[in-house]
């Protein structure tokens, strides 16, 4: 099988996820709201290991760029580097990658930087401390 992206270097997987029928816009292409859906949910899982709680939220997705479509049946992969640790938030450079070809060279298909921030129980952000 040829559909294994190889390590992304520096980055760390979030997770993976299959291209299916429900996720092609009417072109044939992975919805781009999908993708980002699916950003969203496996780096906040990451960023709650990371911040060492639960309770953050998404407060910023930065520029997202579409390089090249996702496909049918398309194993698509979420790779995440922590870029700026700060005090209540925390942001994250993310890639996503299919492997069509060479495993040892996955192709980037999208690419953005999304930063949480951790919560106290009032919803006011709060400092967050190192987990795993
Ligand atoms: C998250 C929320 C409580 C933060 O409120 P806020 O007024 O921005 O709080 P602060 O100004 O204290 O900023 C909190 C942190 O976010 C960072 N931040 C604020 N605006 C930012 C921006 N535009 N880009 C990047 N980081 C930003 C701040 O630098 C700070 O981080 P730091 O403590 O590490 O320096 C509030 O914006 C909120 O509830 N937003 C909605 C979140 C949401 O519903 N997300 C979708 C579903 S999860």
């Amino acid at each position: 099988m040829t559909n294994k992206p190889g390590k992304l270097k520096g980055y760390q997987l979030a997770g993976r996820k299959i291209v299916m029928y429900p996720d092609l816009n009417f072109t044939g292409r992975l919805f781009g709201g999908q993708l980002m859906s699916w950003i969203d949910e496996v780096l906040a899982a990451a960023a709650m290991n990371l911040m060492g709680t639960k309770n953050i939220v998404t407060k910023k997705f930065g520029e997202i760029v579409f390089d090249a479509p996702g496909l049918l049946g398309d194993v698509v992969e979420i790779w995440y580097r922590p870029v700026k640790e700060g005090v209540t938030s925390l942001s994250m450079d993310c890639r996503v990658v299919v492997g069509r070809g060479e495993p040892s060279m996955p192709e980037q298909i999208s690419s953005s930087t999304v930063v949480y921030v951790a919560l106290d129980d009032e919803g006011l952000p709060s400092p967050w401390s190192k987990g795993d």
